[in-house]
């Protein structure tokens, strides 16, 4: 089982996506801890009602960038992750823990990159007049929304879209399309070879109707 732990600004509806395929037995490890760096967010509302733990770490507690993350990298030590799962997590990490953590720290994001990296995803669609649109989950490296793609998964843009309509159907892919990655990272299938992720196959230890 691996050690989960999943950092959280905002609505939480990832964090829930992810906890509750947990919860199905569909991802094999447990999510030890939420961390949200501001209070009253709606994550830390889902996670205690899923009986997970919270921590507050209130960027504006902190008198430096430095400050705020040195608190961080000690919880993580504490925590002793396998893996840290960016949901809707509305920071850039600190080098230190990017570099500490490196291939154990995935995000998510509302485009298909390497199209519309950074913030506004959807606006930057709509602006840009594209045809589908999607999200991507990948593998956090040391620049804005370039790691390694584990998973994409996209919708048509229809004409009469905009930021709010295309968001509510990216939404529903990226409820799928993360727990899938996550589950595959906990199966220990997936391989990064440098820009490229690859999928290894099932192995019988994983797969229930393989191998007697
Ligand atoms: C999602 O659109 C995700 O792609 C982006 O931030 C948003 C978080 O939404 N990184 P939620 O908090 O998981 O509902």
């Amino acid at each position: 089982m691996k050690r989960i732990v999943v950092l959280a600004s905002g609505r939480g509806s990832n964090f829930l996506a992810v906890a509750s395929a947990i919860e199905r037995g569909e991802i094999s490890g447990r999510c030890i801890r939420l961390i949200v760096d501001r209070p009253g967010t709606l994550a830390a509302v889902r996670a205690e009602e899923q009986k997970i733990p919270v921590s507050l770490l209130h960027y504006s507690d902190f008198s430096t960038k430095a400050d705020y993350e040195k608190a961080l990298s000690d919880l993580l030590h504490m925590l002793n992750p396998d893996l840290i799962v960016l949901a809707g997590y509305m920071r850039i990490l600190g080098l230190g823990i990017i570099r500490e953590y490196s291939g154990k720290i995935i995000n998510i994001h509302p485009s298909l990159l390497p199209a519309f990296p950074g913030l506004n995803a959807h606006g930057q669609a709509i602006a840009y007049g594209v045809r589908v649109s999607g999200c991507t989950v990948h593998f956090v490296d040391e620049g804005t929304d370039t790691g390694p793609i584990i998973l994409q998964r996209c919708v048509s843009v229809a004409e009469d879209d905009d930021e709010v309509t295309l968001a509510d159907k990216i939404l529903v892919e990226e409820h799928i399309a993360f727990p899938m990655a996550i589950a595959l990272f906990c199966q220990n299938r997936l391989k990064v070879f440098g820009r490229k992720v690859i999928l290894l196959p099932q192995s019988s230890e994983h797969n229930p109707h393989e191998g007697h």
